[in-house]
């Protein structure tokens, strides 16, 4: 079956399309802050771009009264975001972080995700997170229509809980991701090593 892209009726059969085969998708765990409210939000239309500048890229749509998402509003304000790497136990706590709630309302208070101040320029990073990358604002990507907004970030630190690191002189790093499949999770089955090229 072919699939016409250009009909403006697909755009649901799209992400549909989309989402079940680019698979999987890792997923940042956004914390953004606004006049001291916390907001945190799951995203999946999330990806490395580049380590030399480190930087990553995060899509975000708009909620369905075509107003801003709080994390693409308190980005564009405030230049900074923290991005949490979600482990196996946090699943639950992730996805019902994705409910959207008033402004000035916190996904850390009403779902009772516990955050911590690392960096004071920063918003917090949630407590039981392996990983957290410290964000500033790079660009915004103008596709060139729609309602996603692509947000370029550049990576300023990244905090590597030590329980994780299982090797510190080879900077060797496990824990145990989340990945999304469509609207499903999985967890990363076998690791395979690769052969050596010759
Ligand atoms: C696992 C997961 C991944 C998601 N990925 C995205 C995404 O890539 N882009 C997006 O706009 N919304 C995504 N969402 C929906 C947002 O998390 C949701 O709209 C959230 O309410 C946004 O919160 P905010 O208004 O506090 O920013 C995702 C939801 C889940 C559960």
């Amino acid at each position: 079956m072919l699939f016409d892209l250009s009909n403006d009726k697909s755009v649901n059969e799209t992400y549909k399309l989309m989402a079940q085969t680019i698979i999987p998708r890792p997923i940042a765990w956004v914390v953004t802050e606004d006049e001291g409210v916390v907001n945190i939000a799951p995203f999946s239309y999330f990806i490395g771009l580049s380590s030399d500048p480190a930087s990553v890229l995060i899509s975000v749509g708009h909620k369905s009264d075509g107003t801003p998402k709080d994390t693409l509003l308190n980005i564009r304000k405030h230049q900074k975001c923290t991005i949490c790497m979600v482990e196996e136990k946090d699943l639950e706590k992730m996805h019902l972080s994705s409910k959207s709630l008033e402004h000035d309302e916190s996904e850390a208070a009403f779902f009772d995700i516990e955050t911590v101040y690392m960096k004071e320029e920063f918003p917090p990073v949630i407590a039981s997170t392996p990983v957290s990358y410290f964000c500033e604002f790079n660009q915004e990507i103008d596709l060139g229509g729609g309602t996603t907004i692509p947000l370029v970030l550049s990576v300023k630190e990244i905090y590597v809980k030590d329980e994780v690191i299982t090797d510190k002189e080879k900077l060797l790093i496990s824990f145990a991701p989340v990945a999304r499949i469509g609207k499903s999770y999985a967890f990363l089955g076998e690791e395979i090593v690769p052969p050596v090229i010759p």
